[in-house]
């Protein structure tokens, strides 16, 4: 372990744990808790958005599979909660193949404690900064085949890299290694929900300080240079919850300002 990664991994808390605590559920420590609770004191609807953004992921993955997908590289995974891609998937395609990736060791374990017996799913831990490293992961290998299209998932991840450079950069080398006829979902924190102000800044200070993934949001022009190269679908990057909403969406009052909190979209690589 380096000097950074060592400062990294004495931080008490983790987003993974903290957005577990955000969805209600019970894989989080105290320090966790504390932690999201300094965020939710800022933003108290932050458990509505994540609501928003789960329900989106489990639409996406749906569509993906209605579309013929059959295998999976959800990256920036966390820890296994209601509506876990696997089960959305193989409930749709029994043969449908996911692997999950984090970097957050909790979230791995978790995951695999679950896909215990399911060989069609599997977990690693490796940060999404160094794309290479998934690529030649040989669990990713050996599950996935890149020959034939996959579903690449980046849900509420990508804001936990803000340096544009990286973040752009590892998108594009995953949808590089992606075969034609692949999609990517990707959902973000909206810049345009979550503006520069005190209470912004307090509650990203918490990820700065507390743990090893600081947070920034990013503006729909920005969430959609994400998908370039490659073909948005229908209706584009919109509000997450008006992305193909379905029955069973968490419900959402119009003004609320909650319905602003994460940009959400689908792209398709021909
Ligand atoms: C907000 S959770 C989203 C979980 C899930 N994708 C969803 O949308 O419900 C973000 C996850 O990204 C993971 N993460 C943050 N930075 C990462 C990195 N550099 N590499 C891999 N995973 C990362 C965190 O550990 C956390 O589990």
């Amino acid at each position: 372990m380096n000097g950074s990664e060592q400062a990294s991994a004495q931080k008490p808390a983790t987003a993974a744990r903290m957005y577990d605590y955000y969805l209600g559920g019970f894989h989080n420590f105290r320090a966790d808790q504390e932690a999201a609770e300094r965020v939710l004191d800022q933003f108290p609807h932050l458990t509505s958005v994540a609501r928003v953004n789960r329900a989106f992921l489990g639409r996406a993955v749906r569509y993906m599979v209605d579309c013929g997908i059959r295998q999976f590289l959800d990256v920036g995974s966390g820890i296994p909660t209601a509506g876990n891609v696997h089960e959305i998937a193989q409930a749709a395609a029994p043969e449908a193949r996911v692997t999950y990736v984090d970097i957050d060791p909790v979230a791995v374990a978790e995951s695999l404690e679950i896909l215990e017996g399911n060989g069609r799913a599997t977990a690693i831990r490796a940060d999404m900064r160094h794309p290479e490293t998934i690529l030649a992961h040989k669990s990713v290998r050996e599950l996935l085949d890149f020959d034939q299209p996959i579903g690449l998932l980046l849900a509420a991840v990508l804001h936990f890299v803000p340096e544009d450079d990286t973040a752009y950069g590892l998108v594009r080398q995953l949808l590089d290694a992606l075969p034609p006829g692949s999609y990517m979902a990707v959902s973000h924190i909206a810049s345009e929900s979550f503006v520069p102000s005190d209470r912004y800044s307090a509650a990203t200070a918490v990820y700065q300080q507390q743990t090893s993934t600081p947070v920034d949001s990013r503006s729909k022009p920005d969430v959609e240079r994400f998908f370039a190269g490659i073909d948005l679908v229908e209706p584009g990057v919109v509000w997450g919850n008006e992305w193909r909403p379905a029955p069973g969406d968490p419900e959402i009052k119009d003004d609320d300002p909650l319905k602003k909190g994460v940009w959400a979209g689908v792209g398709h690589k021909r």
